[in-house]
């Protein structure tokens, strides 16, 4: 495809990153660049602690292991996100319970959550699509009155905010996505938030096998040996070199995303005013970061034509989740409670437009009159 969907993050400093940690020998977990982007998140979102993991979907596994879920619990989630947010829940032993989304943010519906409280409840687990945060406030009073935790699937939310809050550093456990198809990047990587202290040491003895290397490594202990379970949930720092070069640029990457979500969005009013497609909606409560720019066609049928369309001109769009619950393992793991009103309906008309940084303004241009043309002939 000449317009791809998705092109990686690349600043230009990875590589002479990269190439000092090899040169130093320093090419394990936890070494300067894991230091400097652990530092970086704290900072921007004033988290006690950051952990870059080796991907979001471990950051989820952690914060479930923090979060002491178990056998029987059951953990509240939309339906429209992916498969680590339920995984990291259900490999515990846990029933995820499905809440419908808004279909005006593709977010979980706040006003459903407490219905689908019951006795077994444990944790809230909001995703902020699109970098758009969800009904925070609503959800943490309601984690509050019921003892519950909150753990944000902020994969997409690197950069944005609800209430000048850092989405990921609301509830008590956060995760970013660094994975290549995220605003800032290390080919795969993720990081986990710990909003509160009394959690950090048992999190950095989980993400290093269940022992207390990094004590060792700091001279504190001589000897370092299994404390607890845990797993290698910790990257090599050559990756976290690459993420750095991107972190320190994050404003500009951030903007230059801001520019072609914009531009997307201006230039496809005409056909919203013509309703022929919905555009994404931001709440004023949130400043998202441009992490996808998608429209909503009026059916299935009619995205799957659009697709259609956009491929035979050499441009790769994207549709989104199929609803966890609809899943094969879904079936098994999971359980939709109350109607699914939006969930599958909304989630078959969506339909995401490449983007990413360095987008150019002809390649942007490109897709809007791709699409326009679409509804002008078609529609
Ligand atoms: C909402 C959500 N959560 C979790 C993940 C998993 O991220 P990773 O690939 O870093 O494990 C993704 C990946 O796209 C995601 O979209």
């Amino acid at each position: 495809m000449r317009i791809n969907f998705n092109v990686p993050p690349y600043t230009g400093k990875e590589f002479d990153y990269i190439k000092e940690c090899v040169e130093a020998q320093k090419i394990c977990g936890d070494g300067k660049y894991t230091d400097l982007d652990n530092e970086w998140i704290e900072k921007k979102t004033g988290v006690s602690k950051a952990l870059l993991t080796t991907s979001c979907t471990h950051a989820t596994e952690m914060a479930a292991i923090l979060a002491g879920i178990k056998e029987g619990d059951e953990v509240i989630m939309p339906s429209y996100t992916f498969v680590s947010t339920a995984n990291a829940f259900v490999l515990r032993g846990a029933k995820v319970v499905f809440v419908d989304i808004r279909p005006d943010t593709m977010n979980i519906d706040e006003n459903l959550i407490e219905q689908a409280i019951t006795p077994k409840t444990r944790a809230i687990v909001p995703v902020h699509y699109a970098g758009v945060g969800c009904e925070m406030d609503t959800i943490m009073d309601i984690a509050k009155k019921h003892n519950l935790l909150v753990i944000e699937d902020a994969a997409q939310g690197v950069m944005a905010t609800y209430k000048g809050k850092a989405l990921g550093a609301i509830g008590d456990f956060g995760n970013y996505s660094f994975h290549e198809t995220k605003n800032y990047s290390m080919g795969e990587g993720g990081a986990l938030l710990i909003r509160d202290e009394k959690y950090v040491d048992d999190a950095i003895i989980i993400r290093e096998k269940g022992t207390n290397r990094t004590l060792y490594k700091l001279g504190k202990v001589d000897k370092y040996s299994w404390i607890m379970p845990g797993s290698s949930f910790l990257p090599s720092d050559m990756n976290a070199a690459y993420l750095y070069a991107q972190l320190q640029m994050a404003d500009e990457i951030n903007n230059d995303r801001l520019k072609s979500w914009n531009a997307y969005y201006e230039e496809l009013t005409p056909l919203a005013e013509k309703g022929l497609i919905e555009l994404p909606y931001v709440p004023k409560e949130c400043v998202h970061n441009a992490h996808m720019f998608y429209i909503k066609c009026k059916d299935f049928e009619e995205r799957e034509g659009l697709i259609k369309y956009l491929k035979a001109n050499d441009i790769l769009p994207a549709s989104h989740y199929v609803p966890l619950h609809s899943s094969k393992a879904g079936v098994i793991y999971s359980e939709f409670r109350g109607e699914d009103k939006y969930t599958t309906k909304e989630s078959e008309r969506l339909l995401r437009l490449p983007m990413y940084y360095k987008l150019t303004d002809s390649d942007r241009n490109e897709v809007i009159t791709r699409v326009k043309e679409y509804y002008e002939k078609n529609v």
